[in-house]
C-alpha cells in the first residue's frame, strides 16, 4: 500500500512542478499528514524533494524515470526486443527478485531493473547503496546447462559487457579489477554480484547483478568507504538511463552467449588489455591472512595468477579480495 502511494507521488512530482499536499492527498485518497510522511520516506530514499509554504512539494530537479517502452524501443534497434525486461520503482534487491522466480517463472536473459533498492547488496553481504533514480541497478537471469563449473569466470565476462556499455560513452577508459569490480580513473564505478542455485553437475541457475554509479547524490557518496566515481563525472552530455540500460542488456546477452559458445578463453586477451593490476605488486586478502606477490593476470578459467617466490599460484574467486600495494 505505502509502496503504491509512494510510486504515484514520484510519478506526479517527476516533471518538476509544484504539487500541493492537498492535491496529492485528494488524488491518492489519503490525508495531507499521510502525504507528509510518504514524502519524508521518499527523501530518505535519496529523492531531493523540498516544500514551499503555499505552493507545496517540488523535486529539486525533474526526474527522467526508467520506462519499459523506452528501453524496448532501444532494445529493438539493437535487435534484442525478445528479452523480457521488468522495470520496478521500489524493490528490495533486483537479484533477490529474480532469485525468487527460479526455476519456473523465468527465462534466459530475463532482466529486472529498479529505481531504488532498500536491500541492495554486494559481495559477502556488504550493502550496495542504491539511492532513488540516480544509478543503474540491474539483474539478468542465465541458465547453465552443464552445471556450476560453467559459472567460473562469469563475473569477468560481465565485467567486459559492462565495459562495452560504458565505453559507448567513454571509449578506452574502463579498467577491470579481478574478480568483480569496474574502475574509471582509478576509482570504483560499478560492481558485479553473481549468485548461483542448483547442482554442481546438471542444470543450474544464475542471477547476475550489476550496480553502476551514474550520478551520485552527495549524501550517498559520503557513506562509501573507498574511492568511488560515477559516469556523470566523466561524460559531458546527460546520460539517458533508458538507453544505457538497453546497451547493458544487449552487451550482457552478447557476452554471455559468447561465453556459452567459446568459453572465457576467447575473451582473455581483451580482459588483460583492461586489467587494473597487470604485472603490479598486489596483496590478496583471505579472512585475516594477507599474501603479497606480483599479479600476473587471469587464466583460461578466470582464476587470478599470483607470482610469489618465483612460483605462480592460481586463486579462485569466493572469499578473496585483491588490493594494490604502493
Ligand atoms: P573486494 O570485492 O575485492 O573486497 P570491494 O571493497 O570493492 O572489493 P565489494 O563487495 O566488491 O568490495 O563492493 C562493495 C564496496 O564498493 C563498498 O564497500 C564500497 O566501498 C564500494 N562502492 C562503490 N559504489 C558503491 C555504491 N553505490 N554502493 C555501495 N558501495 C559502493
Ligand atoms: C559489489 O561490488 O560487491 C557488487 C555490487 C552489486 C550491486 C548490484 S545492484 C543490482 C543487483 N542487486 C543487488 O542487490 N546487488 C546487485
Amino acid at each position: 500500500m505505502a509502496k503504491a502511494i509512494q510510486e504515484k507521488i514520484i510519478k506526479t512530482l517527476a516533471q518538476g512542478d509544484f504539487v500541493s499536499g492537498q492535491q496529492l492527498g485528494d488524488k491518492l485518497g489519503v490525508s495531507r499528514a499521510a502525504i507528509s510522511n510518504h514524502i519524508k520516506a521518499l527523501t530518505e530514499m535519496g529523492l531531493d524533494i523540498f516544500r514551499v509554504t503555499g505552493k507545496g512539494y517540488k523535486l529539486a530537479q525533474p526526474l527522467s524515470l526508467l520506462a519499459k517502452e523506452k528501453i524496448f524501443a532501444q532494445l529493438s534497434q539493437l535487435n534484442h526486443d525478445d528479452i523480457i525486461v521488468e522495470v520496478h520503482s521500489l524493490i528490495d534487491s533486483t537479484n533477490s527478485y529474480l532469485l525468487r522466480k527460479i526455476p519456473n517463472q523465468i527465462s534466459k536473459g530475463q532482466t529486472c531493473v529498479a529505481e531504488y533498492q532498500h536491500a541492495g547488496r554486494g559481495r559477502r553481504g556488504r550493502q550496495w547503496l542504491s539511492p532513488f533514480g540516480s544509478h543503474i541497478y540491474l539483474s539478468m537471469y542465465w541458465s547453465l546447462e552443464q552445471g556450476m563449473s560453467q559459472a567460473m569466470g562469469l563475473s569477468l565476462v560481465i565485467g567486459l559487457a559492462i565495459s562495452d556499455a560504458i565505453e559507448h560513452y567513454l571509449p578506452n577508459q574502463v579498467e577491470l579489477k579481478w574478480p568483480n569490480d569496474i574502475y574509471i580513473a582509478g576509482k570504483k564505478i560499478a560492481g558485479i554480484l553473481v549468485e548461483l542455485e542448483g547442482q554442481a553437475q546438471g542444470l543450474s541457475h544464475c542471477v547476475i547483478g550489476v550496480g553502476i554509479n551514474v550520478q551520485m547524490p552527495d549524501s550517498t557518496g559520503e557513506q562509501i568507504d573507498q574511492p568511488w566515481t560515477d559516469l556523470s563525472s566523466h561524460v559531458q552530455q546527460a546520460i539517458d538511463r533508458n538507453e544505457f540500460v538497453a546497451h547493458i542488456i544487449a552487451n550482457m546477452y552478447k557476452r554471455l552467449t559468447q561465453h556459452q559458445q567459446e568459453g572465457f578463453v576467447a575473451m582473455l586477451g581483451e580482459w588483460h588489455s583492461k586489467d587494473l593490476f597487470l604485472n603490479k605488486a598486489v596483496k590478496i586478502i583471505t579472512g585475516d591472512k594477507e599474501t603479497l606477490g606480483t599479479y600476473r593476470g587471469v587464466n583460461e578459467q578466470g582464476a587470478m595468477l599470483l607470482e610469489n617466490d618465483n612460483k605462480i599460484i592460481s586463486v579462485y574467486g569466493g572469499e578473496v579480495s585483491l588490493r594494490g600495494v604502493q
